[in-house]
């Protein structure tokens, strides 16, 4: 037997993009309903990046889910940078764009996010299996799961593909219409939790070693990174052999001030560059890393699944509320020239900050010095301050 349901939006994916979209539509009395193929518990377990754009956090509080982010995040001008073992500097984005950043992780928002669609009374369907999306450049689209054995068919005026880079919604537009470009790097981020209270500030670190990051959730919860090789495994890191590399990496004395202790989650990531154009295909409009991932340095994955959700919410709502397309029309052009400033500033700022493994001794004193010259420029610090603040998005819709 088949149910079949109605809705103007169907967001394929409740991972942030997804949830957020939804619960911004709602608040325009735009309805949607979500599908999503992993567990409620999958989804709110995933630990990832912490750092929002103050673009970001505006939206979450447009959005009404910012109340705890408001309590417990913390809201900073900018992150240090160190090299040579000695010498740092501040990537300074309030100073020169005004806009502070936030840290809060990424956990915790999906948390805020998923309590909020419970309150409003927002469909979401887990566990959702073989979804396929059907008739998309047809007036009649809609999409087709299973759940717990049964068939189910939302019909929708419009399709959000939110599913992330391993989804089916990319894999939905035909090959011939869609160009894929990707850069895959050669090592990886250990990642290391524990309840330790974190440094004053985030750091990145070039050092001959390899990169390292600080970084932050709340008082008691430190999250740090290693640059690591790519068939490294986490059962050769050993706690002790995490803070011994960690601190070796970090000016000494910076490393004196880092607070170790036994950790609570380690795992190692890959890091990719990857842009999916068009982001619109018919009546399919991509969203987050569905479209585009960024590697994790200078976190701006969830900032870039937080600018599309609002190019897209506003086209929507122009849709429905002005009888317009104009912004729809414009949906990928606007979104993918954002990706595309962020996909640059990510790609260049994991070049100058990690080790290559056939990196020449000529390269990496190249890098040192662009750091050199970075920090002694003050045009140099205003423009690395201003993208690592993220770019504006409130003058579009
Ligand atoms: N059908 C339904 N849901 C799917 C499918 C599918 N075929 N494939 C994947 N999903 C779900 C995943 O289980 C996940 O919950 O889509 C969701 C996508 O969520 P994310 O991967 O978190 O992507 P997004 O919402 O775009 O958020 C971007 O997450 O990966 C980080 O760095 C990234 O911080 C950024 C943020
Ligand atoms: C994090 O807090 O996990 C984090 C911070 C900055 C990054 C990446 C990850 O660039």
């Amino acid at each position: 037997m088949s149910q079949t349901h109605k809705t103007q939006v169907a967001i394929i994916g409740g991972g942030p993009a997804g949830m957020l979209l939804s619960i911004l539509l709602h608040r325009e009395g735009i309805d949607s309903v979500v599908i999503e193929r992993a567990t409620r518990a999958h989804v709110l377990e995933r630990i990832r990046a912490g750092i929002l754009e103050w673009s970001a956090v505006e939206l979450l509080r447009r959005a009404g889910v910012s109340e705890r982010m408001d309590k417990q995040g913390h809201a900073h001008d900018g992150t240090r940078v160190a090299w040579k073992g000695e010498r740092h500097f501040m990537i300074d984005s309030y100073k020169y764009s005004k806009r502070k950043l936030m840290a809060y992780g990424q956990t915790y928002i999906t948390e805020d996010l998923y309590a909020e669609m419970d309150k409003i009374g927002g469909q979401v369907w887990h566990e959702a299996e073989d979804v396929v999306l059907h008739e998309l450049t047809d007036k009649a689209s809609y999409v087709t799961f299973t759940q717990n054995g049964e068939t189910l068919r939302v019909d929708c005026d419009y399709i959000a593909g939110c599913d992330g880079f391993h989804g089916v919604s990319r894999r939905s537009i035909p090959e011939s219409v869609q160009k894929t470009f990707e850069k895959v790097y050669p090592f990886g981020w250990l990642g290391v939790m524990s309840e330790t209270p974190p440094l004053e500030d985030l750091w990145y670190v070039q050092h001959e070693r390899g990169f390292a990051l600080a970084s932050q959730r709340s008082p008691m919860l430190s999250r740090y990174y290693v640059q690591c090789s790519m068939d490294d495994k986490v059962e050769n890191w050993s706690d002790d052999r995490f803070w011994d590399e960690l601190t070796q990496r970090f000016p000494p004395d910076i490393a004196k001030q880092i607070v170790t202790g036994p950790s609570i989650e380690k795992s190692i990531a890959p890091l990719r560059s990857f842009v999916s154009e068009p982001m619109r295909y018919g009546n399919l409009f991509l969203a987050g890393d569905a479209a585009h991932i960024v590697p994790p340095t200078g976190a701006k994955g969830l900032n870039l699944a937080a600018s599309d959700v609002y190019y897209l919410w506003r086209a929507l709502v122009t849709h429905y509320k002005e009888n317009s397309d104009s912004l729809m029309d414009r949906y990928s052009e606007v979104a993918l020239a954002r990706v595309w400033k962020t996909e640059r500033f990510s790609w260049w700022l994991t070049g100058l900050l990690h080790v290559f493994p056939d990196q020449s001794p000529f390269e990496t004193r190249a890098a040192e010095a662009e750091l050199d010259s970075i920090a002694e420029s003050e045009a140099g610090l205003a423009w690395l301050g201003e993208q690592y603040g993220g770019f504006p998005i409130e003058d579009w819709g």
